[in-house]
This record gives C-alpha cells, sequence and structure tokens, in this order.
C-alpha cells in the first residue's frame, strides 16, 4: 500500500481516486481471476489487476490476463535452484508491480517465508473448503470422501502455514445427492467468484485489521 506522506499547503491529494492494483497468481483455469478481471472492468471500480503470474506455462489464466490486457508472466520452481531461490524471484516480480493486495486464486504452491513477510496482511486466498476442514489440494474431494453435508469456500488471509490465515469471508455450500467433485467445486466456485473480490477489494483498501486469528473492517481511511 502506498504510504499516506505529508502533504504541503496546496499540494494536489492525488492519492484520494487512486486505482488499487492486485497482482494475482494462479496455477489453473482462472475462474476466480477472471471474477477479479470483470470486478476491475466495472466503472469506477478503483481496482486493477497489474499483473498475472503462473508456475506453469500451460495455465489457462495466462490466457485470460493476455486478454483482458494485463501483464502475464511464469515464474517455475524448476528454473531455479532451490525453493528458496524460486521464492524470492517471484517476490521480486510481485513486488516491481507495486500491488496494493496480493490474491492467491487457485495458486498451487506452497508460498515460502521470504514471500509471505514481504506482503504482511496483504495476501489473500481462497480455498474450497470451510476451513479448518479441509486443508490441501484435494479438499473438494476430501470433503466429499468424508461425506459431509455441507462444505463451502473459505477466503482467508494469508500467513506462513497452510490455508490458515486469518478467515476473512466463508460461504456454506450444501452437498446435493449424486454431487461429484466436479459438480460441487463448479458450485463452490460461483461463491469464491462473489466473495473474492469483495475480500480483495477490502484488503486493497488498507481496511482490513487482524489481532492474532480475527480479522475485521474498519471504515474507509483516506490516505
Ligand atoms: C478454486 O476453487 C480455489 O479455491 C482453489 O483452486 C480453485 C481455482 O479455480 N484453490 P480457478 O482456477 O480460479 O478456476
Amino acid at each position: 500500500m502506498a504510504a499516506s506522506g505529508a502533504r504541503g499547503p496546496g499540494e494536489a491529494r492525488e492519492d484520494v481516486a487512486e486505482t488499487r492494483r492486485v497482482a494475482v497468481l494462479l496455477s489453473g483455469h482462472g475462474t476466480n481471476l477472471q471474477a477479479l478481471l470483470d470486478a476491475a472492468a466495472e466503472p469506477a471500480s478503483g481496482l486493477a489487476v497489474a499483473l498475472v503470474v503462473s508456475d506453469r506455462a500451460d495455465a489457462y489464466g495466462l490466457e485470460r490476463a493476455r486478454l483482458a490486457g494485463v501483464d502475464a508472466a511464469v515464474v517455475r520452481p524448476a528454473d531455479h535452484p532451490d525453493r528458496a531461490a524460486f521464492d524470492r524471484a517471484l517476490r521480486d516480480l510481485v513486488a516491481a508491480a507495486r500491488p496494493d493486495a496480493i490474491c492467491l486464486a487457485g495458486f498451487m504452491r506452497i508460498l515460502g517465508p521470504e514471500f509471505v513477510r514481504a506482503f504482511p496482511d496483504r495476501i489473500v486466498n481462497t480455498h474450497p473448503s470451510l476451513l479448518p476442514a479441509f486443508r490441501g489440494a484435494h479438499a473438494v474431494r476430501d470433503a466429499l470422501a468424508y461425506g459431509v453435508r455441507v462444505s463451502g469456500c473459505t477466503i482467508h488471509l494469508v500467513d506462513e502455514q497452510v490455508d490458515h490465515g486469518p478467515v476473512l469471508f466463508q460461504a456454506a455450500v450444501p452437498v446435493e445427492q449424486g454431487d461429484d467433485e466436479a459438480s460441487l467445486h463448479e458450485r463452490i466456485k460461483r461463491e469464491e467468484h462473489r466473495l473474492l473480490p469483495l475480500a480483495v477489494r477490502l484488503v486493497a483498501d488498507g481496511r482490513v485489521r487482524t489481532d492474532g486469528r480475527r480479522a475485521w473492517v474498519v471504515e474507509a481511511v483516506p490516505r
């Protein structure tokens, strides 16, 4: 987030109407990225997707970025000597985009501490279960296998543990008879698409405060 900085007399408050910049990390189809792009395309949204980064060159989300005229990059672990180097490369690329918020939208890598510490309380993740149930890469499959009657999504801030940081939003999605992983995941994604842009906007606006695991929203503050 840009620093508010003191102004001299007569200096324009150019930052008041400043567009909030979002960097999106993804690995796959990018329907959540699309929800963010659509939100940013709303008139006077004040939101811009400034950068999309994928760890996979074949992620369709990269194509969505290109179609929307957004800078897109690929950073692959295989191109770096170790995880810490991958983390630093990702951190430096994202930092150069000067994001107000960073969104993990189906990014299937665990971010290391060097990345997470560079953007405290600025990274938002969406996870397709009601956390803390069913962490990990197969949340929808695991919830179905367990036989839950209700699952959903969790939009949360990212800390140094996987699928763990303070919760911003959750939505419940009932499991229907005959659901398979794809059908349940599709209905969960509808909720993610609704809530993720709201959460990203709040974080980008600097309106989220945390105390331990609790997160809450404050009124907009002039910057
Ligand atoms: C979402 O369900 C997200 O919760 C999970 O991966 C999925 C990404 O979907 N981490 P998409 O690529 O945005 O369509």
